[in-house]
């Protein structure tokens, strides 16, 4: 998010007036030895109960399958989704069509190839697919959200939904918008886990987050309300109110409920793509960032949006390489039969 700005030379004493219109606090960054043990609130139990409630959320058979942005109008895209290969165009409207990612004819991998007025031309002998499949070809139900594409697969223990569960987002033309893909070496749960315990984010991740403290009172097994301050640096940080909840078993969305930028959105999807050479699963985490104010001064940030969004993935990134390792170190506790909880 738009949040670690430069706030170090903030005047100590601005206009009162002045003062209300900037969301940054001075909230000193307590040492280690002065912030509060969050183990004993982290019951592996209660975190347990959450991921639990959230696996039993019907995700419909969709995934999300990258940017809205990784698939233009002259080239097809194949991406590996739960262990199948599955091409992506657009249609001549510029809505998304997504099939098998293997020519009916030979097998060719579909990637790469020609698409003209929606039809797409397999670069090894020419067959010519459409949208609306054939014999040997029958399209998936395919979505273009605006951010993300996502593609509808048969999936044991799911039951298909016309479309996904979409989050409720900001407005997009009002909002800075980042997506970052990482791959983790872990399952879908040991992504949606990791979000589901709030309590590490002061301690594991200090550089973004202090004052974390867990609404006992307004939180559920299906949400968890979190205040927090946002870090910009030792001295200067953003309190603000979250919430976090799962709208399907695949997706967990930390939304901004009070304080600056509420109605942000921070979306997570893990999407189980295939295994390693070793034989072990490998999640791509898609994390959509939504940020969105009604302070005139953001306008202005919206502008800069492309000057703002490589910070933003630097940010998102830089916690996500902690929490994709959290979630792995996860996965490789439970394969060692020796995770808690
Ligand atoms: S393999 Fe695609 S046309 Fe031959
Ligand atoms: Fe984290």
């Amino acid at each position: 998010m738009s949040l670690r700005l430069r706030a170090t030379d903030l005047p100590a004493r601005l206009p009162e007036q002045v003062r209300a219109r900037i969301p940054i606090q001075r909230v000193p960054q307590p040492l280690q030895n002065r912030m509060t043990p969050s183990w004993r609130a982290a019951k592996p139990r209660r975190i347990a109960a959450s991921l639990a409630f959230s696996q039993a959320q019907n995700s419909g058979g969709w995934y999300v399958a990258g940017r809205s942005g990784d698939v233009g109008p002259a080239e097809s895209v194949a991406r590996t989704i739960a262990g199948r290969e599955v091409v992506f165009w657009r249609d001549a409207d510029g809505s998304l069509v997504a099939g098998p990612g293997a020519c009916p004819h030979l097998g060719a991998l579909l990637d790469s190839c020609p698409v003209l007025e929606g039809t797409m031309y397999c670069r090894w002998h020419g067959l010519a697919l459409t949208p609306r499949g054939d014999r040997t070809w029958s399209p998936y139900a395919a979505f273009d959200d605006g951010v993300l594409l996502w593609v509808r697969l048969a999936t044991e223990g799911e039951t298909f939904t016309d479309r996904p569960t979409l989050p409720a987002r900001p407005p997009l033309d009002g909002s800075v918008t980042a997506v970052m893909v990482e791959p983790g070496t872990c399952q879908p749960e040991d992504v949606i886990a990791n979000r589901l315990d709030p309590w590490h984010g002061a301690w594991f991740h200090p550089y973004a987050f202090s004052h974390l403290v867990v609404d006992d009172e307004a939180s559920d097994e299906s949400r968890l309300v979190v205040d927090v301050t946002f870090r910009l640096s030792r001295t200067f940080g953003v309190p603000v109110r979250a919430e976090f909840h799962c709208p399907d078993a695949r997706t967990i969305v930390m939304r901004i409920i009070d304080g600056e930028g509420t109605a942000s959105v921070v979306e997570t999807h893990a999407t189980p793509t295939g295994v390693d050479d070793r034989g072990r699963p490998i999640t791509m985490v898609t994390e959509a960032t939504i940020a969105y104010s009604d302070r005139p001064g953001f306008q202005v940030a919206r502008w800069l949006s492309p000057v703002l969004r490589p910070g933003i993935i630097r940010t998102a990134k830089k916690l996500w390489v902690d929490d994709l390792a959290y979630a792995e170190r996860r996965y490789e506790l439970r394969m060692r039969g020796e995770y808690p909880g």
